[in-house]
């Protein structure tokens, strides 16, 4: 391989130039730039993570109105867990950033696609060469027809046919991301990385050929009853993964090279004291790891490792690179020390790195230090364990239990040796033993977006009612730290210091019910985030300022009801009148989730 360092390269472009080139681009074509989300998502019983762009637009997606306009663009931070195994080789990621640009409702195919070829193929953007580009689309199938448009499209621009691949829906469908929900057929964009010259045809098996862009066409609401209902409003929703287009534009076949991972590379080759060649798979899984741990502690809404949630994926991530570590001879704490060229790499487009790295700094070392405690005696747990070549499920679970083997661990092991790990027999044996974690049995770990369902939308209005009380009762240091809503209850992070008392509780029940009972308006407001701090309006406040935000109001003095019951930044959807919550609203639980945060799981009954 012909071994490219970017910074020996005043042709290379860099990941801070490509990323901007993007955004420019975008709104020269009027779109508006709206700010990365945070890496948690709000309101999404189903994910742990931001795992696309539109991820945080399914609301606009679906119809509501977004304050900044129906042509967005983004760069957002990704978390994708559901190729983890992958993650080794040069290509995949556990943490990315995908560009994105978003019609609401406005341009559709034609001038997506002419977007698009011109990004790639204009000498003032990209200048990359057409003879390099291949395209893939929809073939069409009984629920939808072959999408004969884009392929005109393309060929119109003087892509061959027999560049044009013609894929099912496994290759070139987007969505719904979860159950129900916006989707439609996409078309695909790949660039010939190898050093021969690209093959005439098309192949989308030759891993030469990168898949770096997609445009999707949202032109269906698939329903309950498996339908697909065409939407009223049609959406164009696209993403180019940052990282491999940064590789393949600049000619390097290993994103690793690319400045985006290279220094931190560069720090564990001297951590190590070993070459990269011949030790690619554990210095990428280290540095890609270490990476979304610190992304993942330093977002906004970071949270610290645990056995749950986000913050079990958290813990396997950093515990399964200090494993790594230790197969290339690292014997002293090493992942605090990487934060350092990872920080650098993104202080400037994510501030929320730097501004939070002593709790990063100081989570990864009392979580590496834990491991590391147990790691060894562990690892010879678990070859006294293996010598019938199995491990149990009460095996498993004392991996877990006593020696912090996360089971995704314990089974990576086992696999490396050719044998299985009893999955189900271990989480029996963690139902036994405690409340198992959801996230530790399947299905949490894909991607999946709630559906807007009346009943999570009353139960996110209650979410608001509920925040403001507790302010009015607790005080107004009370914080939302995260929430998480399904059809069936609302489950609700705040900070505060201590143990909310009974009495507490009742108080604030009895205001959410008396504002129920009051059925006051709801209604949205957008302004720019100075202004909907300075009305003092609670909420997450995002990095970038000058922004368009919504702003809910539950109350109207308008209207005759007297005052403004809250006010928060939200992206909606809520009830029109909290009349419509039609429910007593009741706190079933009230419990410690880490130092300094209460968690409230709430219904209406
Ligand atoms: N949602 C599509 C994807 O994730 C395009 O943004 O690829």
């Amino acid at each position: 391989m012909e071994v490219r360092f970017f910074y020996y390269n005043k042709d290379i472009m860099t990941a801070n130039e490509l990323r901007q080139k993007y955004l420019d681009f975008f709104k020269a074509k009027g779109h508006s730039e709206i700010p990365s989300a945070s890496l948690i998502p709000e309101n999404d019983p189903t994910v742990l993570f931001t795992t696309a762009g539109m991820h945080p637009l399914v609301p606009y997606l679906m119809g509501e109105k977004h304050p900044a306009g129906n042509r967005l663009t983004s760069a957002q931070k990704c978390v994708r867990t559901g190729d983890i195994d992958e993650v080794g080789d040069a290509t995949h990621h556990t943490f990315f950033e995908m560009l994105g640009n978003w019609s609401l409702g406005d341009y559709f195919k034609e001038e997506a696609i002419k977007m698009s070829w011109e990004f790639l193929t204009s000498p003032e953007w990209l200048n990359l060469d057409k003879n390099k580009i291949a395209i893939s689309i929809f073939k069409g199938d009984g629920d939808s027809p072959k999408d004969e448009e884009a392929k005109k499209i393309w060929l119109e621009f003087g892509i061959p046919a027999a560049r044009i691949a013609e894929l099912g829906k496994d290759d070139n469908w987007w969505g719904p991301a979860g159950q129900t929900g916006p989707c439609g057929p996409d078309t695909e964009m790949f660039y010939w990385a190898g050093k021969e010259k690209a093959p005439a045809k098309f192949d989308p098996k030759d891993k030469r050929w990168v898949e770096s862009w997609n445009d999707v066409f949202m032109q269906y609401d698939k329903t309950k009853d498996g339908r697909f209902k065409p939407l009223a409003q049609k959406n164009v929703d696209t993403g180019m993964g940052l990282e491999r287009t940064l590789a393949v534009i600049n000619g390097f076949d290993d994103n690793y090279r690319t400045e985006l991972f290279w220094p931190i590379i560069e720090q564990i080759k001297k951590l190590s004291g070993k070459e990269y060649e011949g030790n690619e798979k554990p210095m990428r899984i280290i540095a890609d790891h270490i990476k979304a741990a610190t992304m993942i502690l330093g977002d906004d809404r970071g949270v610290a490792p645990s056995n749950t949630g986000a913050g079990y994926v958290l813990r396997r991530l950093i515990r399964r690179a200090v494993r790594y570590g230790k197969q290339l001879d690292i014997t002293q704490n090493f992942t605090s020390e990487l934060t350092k060229s990872i920080i650098k790499i993104y202080q400037e487009v994510y501030p929320e790195v730097e501004e939070n790295k002593k709790f990063i700094f100081d989570e990864l070392n009392k979580e590496e230090e834990k491991f590391r405690q147990t790691l060894e005696k562990g690892e010879k747990m678990f070859a006294k364990f293996s010598q019938d070549r199995q491990i149990s499920g009460s095996e498993a679970f004392i991996l877990f239990s006593t020696y912090g083997f996360p089971l995704e661990l314990t089974q990576e092991l086992a696999q490396e040796q050719g044998y299985e790990v009893k999955v189900t027999e271990f989480e029996e044996e963690m139902e036994k033993h405690a409340e198992l974690s959801k996230t530790a049995s399947a299905g949490m770990f894909k991607g999946g977006l709630a559906d807007a369902s009346e009943e999570t939308k009353r139960l996110h209005t209650a979410a608001h009612l509920m925040l403001e009380a507790l302010r009015r009762v607790l005080g107004p240091h009370i914080q939302q730290k995260g929430s998480n809503i399904t059809p069936e209850r609302l489950r609700f992070d705040v900070s505060h210091p201590e143990k909310i008392t009974p009495e507490q509780i009742k108080q604030i029940e009895e205001i959410v019910n008396e504002q129920i009972k009051a059925d006051l308006p709801v209604h949205w407001e957008e302004m720019p985030v100075a202004k909907a701090k300075e009305i003092g309006a609670t909420g997450v406040f995002e990095h970038k300022y000058g922004e368009q935000v919504k702003v809910y109001f539950v109350g109207d003095p308008a209207s005759g009801t007297g005052q403004v019951f809250s006010k928060e930044i939200c992206g909606g959807p809520h009830v029109s009148h909290t009349g419509e919550l039609a429910g007593k609203f009741k706190i079933t639980k009230e419990e410690s989730s880490s130092a300094g945060v209460r968690r409230i799981k709430a219904i209406l009954q």
